[in-house]
């Protein structure tokens, strides 16, 4: 399985083709439309949010509700393209017109992609940079991702996510998964306990008000996970590693870690080490999982635990200090429409990255042509973890 987005921000849409997912699974453009609400939501976020009402269209690889086997193509509309044609649109325009808009952009702002993305590729005009490394490319991911979970689910295998962290704040209690599962999307952090939930608003609000950002930690859960996904014997077959990739290749994350993560740095190997019990019906299963369902790069039977970390929104209300790439002089970076806080939204874009690094490692794993076929190979390696 594998993909590819295209798609600048403001331009007429994000289009994503998914190849490898196999025949017959029951696909709905609702189910996919779930998960991109939930990008959309959260508290502290901005202005775009309220002019974008992300939906995707289906335009290829599922007929009449099925998986063909061919590749499946997403379209996510901008409805703000309508404000942009002109500047956004694939036709030439005059300078005149350009000079008129007086939208050319020079002003890299700092902890963007702009002032190196415009070194690198050549544009006098940062908004030819800041148009595609624009978080707005993570709704095509987490299309993605509904896709992947949509059949990971058929496989008995679920995801959940929750926020950990926001300014500082902390919800980091270790809840026991029945607790995290029924208290999933309680409340507009996405955290599970209401008190804290509002010190983070309160705290999202005092960064607002002080012109700043926050950012923070997320965590995504996988259970069902059949035994032995990813591999011990190649580095780039790592279960764990992958996942690592695609998380902090979305924007703002700057780090990720499993199980009890940096925590394993202060404890002795007695307590972070799983022990290894058994039982007739479930089979080899840990009596703990610090270790957040990872061996040797391959997923244990234990949940998948997954966190990840997220600076701090870079667009300030507060300014920074910049320079003009044409005047050199020096200037304070000003703000677009920005987020004071994304983390809830940002645990939405993890859980379904996460969910296509899982989905992706499983179809390598099994042959896969058509759904009937996976589901009979997971319950064979299910039933290894028994009889093994
Ligand atoms: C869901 C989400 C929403 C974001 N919204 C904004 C935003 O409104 N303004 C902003 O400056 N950055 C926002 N970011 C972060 C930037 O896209 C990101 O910091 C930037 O592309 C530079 O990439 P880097 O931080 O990974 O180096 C958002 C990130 C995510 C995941």
């Amino acid at each position: 399985m594998r993909y590819l987005t295209s798609g600048e921000s403001h331009g007429p849409q994000l289009t994503v083709i998914i190849e490898g997912v196999p025949a017959n699974l029951e696909i709905h453009a609702a189910d996919i439309n779930e998960e991109m609400f939930k990008r959309q939501g959260g508290y502290g976020r901005g202005r775009r949010m309220q002019i974008e009402k992300d939906s995707v269209e289906i335009v290829s690889g599922v007929r009449n509700g099925y998986t063909l086997g061919s590749p499946i193509t997403l379209i996510v509309t901008n409805d703000d393209f309508k404000h942009w044609r002109k500047i956004m649109g694939a036709d030439p325009i005059s300078d005149e017109d350009q000079e008129n808009m007086k939208r050319v952009i020079t002003k890299p702002r700092p902890g963007h992609a702009d002032l190196i993305g415009g070194m690198k590729y050549n544009h006098r005009d940062l908004r030819n940079v800041l148009e595609r490394s624009s978080a707005r490319e993570t709704a095509a991911r987490v299309a993605v991702g509904a896709v992947s979970k949509i059949l990971l689910k058929q496989l008995d295998i679920h995801f959940y996510s929750r926020v950990m962290e926001i300014g500082g704040i902390k919800d980091d209690l270790a809840y026991d998964l029945e607790t995290i599962k029924s208290n999933i999307d309680k409340n507009d952090v996405r955290v599970i306990n209401d008190d804290i939930a509002q010190q983070m608003r309160d705290k999202i609000d005092d960064a607002k008000k002080a012109g700043d950002t926050i950012g923070g930690v997320v965590q995504t859960i996988i259970e069902g996970v059949p035994i032995g996904i990813g591999s011990y014997v190649h580095y780039d077959r790592k279960l764990d590693g992958r996942i690592a990739q695609g998380v902090v290749s979305i924007n703002a994350f700057k780090g990720v870690s499993f199980g009890e993560g940096f925590k394993a740095a202060e404890k002795p190997g007695s307590e972070i080490q799983d022990e290894i019990l058994y039982d007739t019906n479930n089979g080899y299963y840990r009596g703990s999982n610090h270790l957040g369902g990872f061996e040797g790069g391959m997923s244990n039977g234990m949940p998948i635990v997954v966190n990840g970390v997220m600076k701090p929104i870079p667009t300030l209300y507060k300014p920074l200090n910049s320079v003009d790439i044409n005047t050199k002089e020096s200037f304070k970076a000003s703000v677009e429409r920005s987020d004071s806080c994304a983390v809830p939204a940002a645990s939405v874009v993890v859980e379904n990255v996460v969910a296509f690094e899982l989905a992706k490692a499983l179809l390598e794993e099994f042959q896969c042509n058509h759904i009937e076929q996976l589901k009979s190979q997971i319950e064979e390696r299910r039933l290894l973890n028994i009889e093994y």
